[in-house]
């Protein structure tokens, strides 16, 4: 049976599935139904300077839904904790205290001035948690107050905080990332800098969920008005993954523990966060939207596919697909593939021949065959965009099939089997002046 085990910067954990800093870690409540469940650790909803916030009284959450109302993304304006710094305190030393196995983390979020750092980190130290997670990330609310992203998006700030946090506690410090940025490696480089032990990564995006077209507001909706908020969700993943993959490969973070965050809702999601360089992957929304009992099927389904593959421990896993994520001009231009569609499948919507016709390269015939409609790839003009595979109704009826011998009917050139790239093609001006 595949080890689940983790060890990230020395916080252990039975599985690598934590809950993020969120309302599900948000009282000791939520946590110990949580660790009931199985999650191997949280990290308790951002903690905060007494007197503490106070939260809207009315919708704090918008959401995008799919067809079949499945939750796509989900925004929210909620601040951190609203609850008194030692209710708090007091419950984190008992959780942990009844949980000793279970990842501890304890978010923070205090104003940039050393003394205010300095006290908080004593009173968390003794709660015997097993690390602190620093919230730059928040996009909404604190942030005009100074803190969350307002930090996070200034890599001199987390590089100063992150090293007087190092300096006045013995445990990890994680630091929490904002995707509110144009380039996540330099405030990764500044944690780092500033010695800290990981970084976690995605917060929530910026983003307004919609307008209401009888009110005029934005949503959700206080007393007819709205604001920006946080972004998160299934939507999120392809964001969070190329974020945690730019770090992961980045010359001066590269080896860096990274804890994934955004849209993980199936072992598979945290699967591709790991395999991109994650130690741990943090789930918010999944866990918002089906319950702590979610983190059963990841287990499981972690463990089978480790099983089923011959990967005994997850350290085998951490970052393994990092050497395939590359810059677009190393990819081998000489690689050739065509769309081919299996008739047995297809139910003859049209829908890839609308989209190929439109709005890629004609590439898909519509003549009526034996009186029925009928589509089929002309190889002639496929340039294997795969548009037609993302718009097909029906899974696996389109596929791509690579060309390794012959001639490709659209180019007439020869099918080349040596990889090259756009680095020595000869319509690359840079490549000619190499060459010259
Ligand atoms: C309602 C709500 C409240 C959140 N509060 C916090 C917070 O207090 N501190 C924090 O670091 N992140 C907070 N987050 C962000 C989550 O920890 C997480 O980074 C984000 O939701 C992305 O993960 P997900 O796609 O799994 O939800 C919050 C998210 C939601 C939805
Ligand atoms: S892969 Fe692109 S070009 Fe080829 S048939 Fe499909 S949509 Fe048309
Ligand atoms: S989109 Fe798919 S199912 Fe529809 S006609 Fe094209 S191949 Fe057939």
């Amino acid at each position: 049976m595949a080890d689940l085990r983790s060890n990230f910067v020395g916080i252990k954990s039975p599985n690598p599935f934590w809950l993020a800093s969120a309302p599900p870690t948000d009282k000791e409540y939520n946590v110990v139904r949580a660790f009931k469940a199985g999650w191997g650790g949280v990290v308790w909803k951002t903690l905060g300077e007494d007197p503490h916030i106070v939260n809207v009284n009315g919708p704090r959450y918008g959401a995008i839904h799919s067809g079949d109302r499945r939750l796509l993304g989900l925004n929210n304006i909620e601040l951190i904790t609203d609850r008194p710094l030692q209710t708090n305190l007091d419950e984190i030393k008992r959780v942990k205290r009844d949980w000793p196995d279970r990842a501890m983390v304890v978010s923070l979020m205090v104003p940039c001035e050393e003394p205010n750092w300095a006290a908080i980190l004593k009173r968390v130290e003794e709660t015997d948690c097993d690390g602190v997670e620093l919230n730059f990330g928040c996009p909404h609310g604190m942030s005009e107050r100074g803190m969350g992203s307002a930090v996070g998006q200034v890599p001199e700030y987390i590089e100063m905080v992150a090293r007087w946090c190092k300096a006045h506690t013995r445990m990890p410090v994680i630091v929490k990332l904002t995707p509110n940025i144009t380039d996540v490696r330099k405030p990764a480089r500044a944690a780092r800098k500033g010695g800290a032990d990981a970084v976690s990564l995605i917060n929530t995006i910026n983003s307004i969920m919609s307008v209401n077209l009888d009110s005029f507001a934005p949503e959700p909706t206080i007393d007819g008005k709205g604001t920006h908020g946080g972004y998160c969700g299934p939507a999120v993943k392809p964001i969070a993954l190329s974020m945690v993959s730019e770090i992961a490969r980045d010359a001066e973070t590269k080896g860096m523990p990274i804890s994934g965050i955004g849209g993980i809702t199936t072992w598979r999601d945290a699967l591709e966060f790991i395999l991109l360089g994650a130690g741990t992957a943090q789930v918010c929304t999944a866990a918002m939207t089906y319950g702590f009992k979610i983190v059963e099927e990841m287990t499981s389904g972690l463990e089978n596919w480790m099983d089923e593959r011959g990967f005994q421990h997850l350290d085998e896993l951490v970052g393994k697909a990092v050497p395939n994520v590359t810059d677009w001009q190393y990819l081998n231009l000489n690689y050739i593939a065509k769309a081919q569609i299996d008739q047995d499948k297809c139910i003859q919507c049209g829908r890839c021949y609308a989209a190929c016709e439109d709005t890629s390269h004609q590439a898909i015939s519509n003549a009526p065959k034996n009186g029925k409609r009928h589509f089929e790839v002309i190889d002639a003009e496929c340039v294997a965009c795969n548009l037609c595979v993302e718009v097909c109704p029906v899974e696996q009826c389109i596929t791509m099939v690579q060309m390794t011998k012959g001639t490709d009917p659209r180019t007439g050139k020869k099918i080349d089997p040596k990889y090259a790239n756009w680095t020595t093609h000869p319509n690359n001006p840079a490549a000619k002046v190499a060459a010259e």
